[in-house]
């Protein structure tokens, strides 16, 4: 799509209080739904290998099934350690049923 934006899921696969993980070009993303509002990051914990998509969902945070470290999934920003460096964020929206996701940013 010529503004950078391309299709990742369906808004059918990512009902509200719900996260999902995809990939493009090798990278993996996670992608949530607080009450209607979506959200992207990277799926992959800054601290260790873990994905972020097997974690669980709090108000607009997201837990780490591996230590627990909350973020903020509308900045990146870690709430506690271990985890110490941001998650990467990334525009999303929804058009015509369609999750876009503009992976440079
Ligand atoms: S791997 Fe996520 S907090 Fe350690």
């Amino acid at each position: 799509m010529a503004d950078g934006f391309i299709e990742v899921a369906r808004a059918d696969d990512l009902p509200p209080g719900r996260l999902l993980r995809v990939t493009v070009d090798g990278h993996d993303y996670l992608l949530a739904n607080v009450d209607g509002t979506l959200y992207a990051t990277d799926d992959l914990c800054t601290h260790e290998d873990a994905s972020l998509a097997t974690g669980a969902l709090h108000g607009t945070c997201v837990s780490c099934p591996l230590h627990g470290s909350r973020f903020d999934l509308r900045t990146g920003e870690p709430l506690e350690e271990p985890a110490t460096v941001p998650l990467k964020t990334y525009p999303v929206t929804v058009r015509d049923g369609a999750i876009l996701l503009r992976p440079g940013g």
